[in-house]
C-alpha cells in the first residue's frame, strides 16, 4: 500500500511510540490532569476567586492565544502586559500589577529563560505566578520551576487526544476535576486514529477525521460554569492517563529539537529581508516548540502558507489576533501576529522530510526575491 505523505496539522497515533515498560521521571511529583489546559487554568481561577471572594484579575501577555483569554474572561478581570516574541524577555514596564493580581508567564516558543521572571518576583512578592510551559513541557525550567502554579497543554505536544496538566511548585493546593471525563476525547482519538489509517495509504477521507477533530474541541470547550466559585471541569481521559508514563518523551524532544536545529542551519543564510528566523537559539536542554518564521509582510507570509498547502505542509498560525473579539490591543503584538507562521517540525518527521521542507521555504523565496 502506498503511504500519503504531509506535514503538520494534528498528531495521529500510533502504537510504535510506545516504550514497553512505564517512565514517571518527567512528571512532577505531585499534579491534577483536566482534558485541557484551559480547563486546568480555568479551574484554578475558579478556586482563586473562591479562595478570595472576589473575582480577581490575570495578566496575560499581549502577545498570546486568544481563545483561552476569551475562556478566562469569563471568570477573571484580563489585563495586558507587552510581551513579544521578537524579545527574549517582557516589558516589565507595562506590568502594573496589585496584590493578589494573577500573572500569567509564557516560556513563549519554549526558548524563555525563567531569571527574569525569578528577579522580578524578588521585587513583587504579592503577584501570584502561574507559568505555561505549553511550548516545552519538560524543559528544565518546567522541571525546576519555583512558581506559584505552573500548567501545560501537553496535547499540544504529546501524540495524545486530550490532556492539560497543573502542579504547584510552592505545593499550594491544585483545583480538581469533575472527574468526569469530555465526550471530546473520544470523539479526537478516533480522529487520530483514523489520521493514521489515511496516512498509511487507507481509504478514508481527510473531511472525516478533520471534521470529528474540529468536534472535538467544542467537546472540550464546554465547560459548567454556575457562578464565578463553581466551575466543574473535565479529567482527562483514561486512555491518555494510561499511556502518558509509556510515551517515549526524551526520544520526542530529541528529535524536535534536531529537527529545528537542521533546518535553522540548513537555511539561516537565506534569511534577507522578505523573511527571518524567529527562533535561533534555545536554553541549554530547552526545546523549541517549532521552526518560527517571521515575514516581512502578511501577504507573503499568507503566500507562503498557502504554497506550502499545495505541497501537503499545513503551517499553523501562532496565533491570530484578534479573534473572538478578543484583542490586546498591542500594535506591535498585532502586526507580528500576521507576519508569524510555524513550521512544524515535531517528532513525526525526520531528518530528511526537514531537508525537504527547509528546501520548499528557501525556493519560494528565491523566487520572489
Ligand atoms: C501556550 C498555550 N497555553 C495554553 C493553551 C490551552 O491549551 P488547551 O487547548 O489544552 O486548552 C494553548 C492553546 O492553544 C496554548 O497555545
Amino acid at each position: 500500500m502506498q503511504t500519503r505523505w504531509e506535514l503538520g496539522s494534528e498528531l495521529d497515533w500510533s502504537n510504535g511510540l510506545l516504550m514497553s515498560f512505564a517512565s514517571k521521571n518527567l512528571l512532577p511529583e505531585k499534579y491534577e490532569l483536566f482534558s485541557t489546559a484551559s480547563a486546568a487554568l480555568l479551574s484554578l481561577g475558579s478556586l482563586l476567586n473562591k479562595n478570595e471572594g472576589r473575582r480577581l484579575r490575570i495578566h496575560i501577555p499581549s502577545f498570546f492565544c486568544m481563545d483561552v483569554v476569551a475562556k478566562l474572561s469569563n471568570i477573571l478581570d484580563v489585563c495586558w502586559y507587552r510581551d513579544l516574541p521578537t524579545e527574549m524577555s517582557p516589558d516589565f514596564s507595562t506590568l502594573k500589577t496589585l496584590p493578589g493580581d494573577l500573572i500569567l508567564v509564557v516560556n513563549l516558543f519554549g526558548v524563555r529563560d525563567e531569571k527574569v521572571w525569578q528577579d522580578w518576583l524578588t521585587e513583587n512578592e504579592k503577584a501570584i505566578l502561574i507559568e505555561d510551559h505549553s511550548h516545552d513541557p519538560f524543559s528544565p525550567w518546567a522541571q525546576q520551576s519555583t512558581a506559584h502554579y505552573a500548567i501545560s497543554s501537553l496535547r499540544k505536544t504529546l501524540p495524545i487526544p486530550d490532556g492539560g496538566i497543573i502542579y504547584s511548585p510552592q505545593y499550594l493546593e491544585l483545583p480538581r476535576t469533575s472527574g468526569i471525563e469530555s465526550f471530546g476525547a473520544y470523539r479526537r482519538l478516533t480522529s487520530m486514529l483514523l489520521k493514521r489509517a489515511f496516512l498509511s495509504g487507507i481509504d478514508i477521507s481527510k473531511d472525516v477525521y478533520r471534521q470529528m477533530d474540529v468536534e472535538s474541541q467544542e467537546y472540550f470547550d464546554e465547560h459548567e460554569l454556575s457562578d464565578i466559585s463553581e466551575l466543574t471541569a473535565n479529567a482527562v481521559s483514561d486512555f491518555t492517563a494510561n499511556i502518558l508514563n509509556h510515551l517515549n518523551i526524551p526520544h520526542f524532544r530529541r528529535q524536535r529539537e534536531a529537527n529545528i536545529r537542521h533546518f535553522v542551519n540548513w537555511n539561516l543564510s537565506g534569511e534577507n529581508f522578505l523573511w527571518k528566523h524567529l527562533v535561533k537559539s534555545w536554553p541549554p536542554e530547552g526545546v523549541p516548540l517549532s521552526v518560527i518564521l517571521l515575514c516581512q509582510t502578511q501577504e507573503i507570509r499568507d503566500a507562503l502558507r498557502k504554497h506550502l498547502i499545495s505541497q501537503n505542509i499545513f503551517a499553523p498560525i501562532h496565533w491570530l489576533q484578534p479573534r473572538k473579539g478578543i484583542s490586546s490591543n498591542d500594535p506591535l503584538a498585532i502586526d507580528l501576529s500576521s507576519r508569524i507562521l510555524t513550521i512544524p517540525t515535531d517528532q513525526r518527521y525526520s531528518i530528511d522530510d526537514i531537508t525537504y521542507v527547509a528546501g520548499i521555504v528557501g525556493n519560494f523565496f528565491d523566487r520572489i526575491e
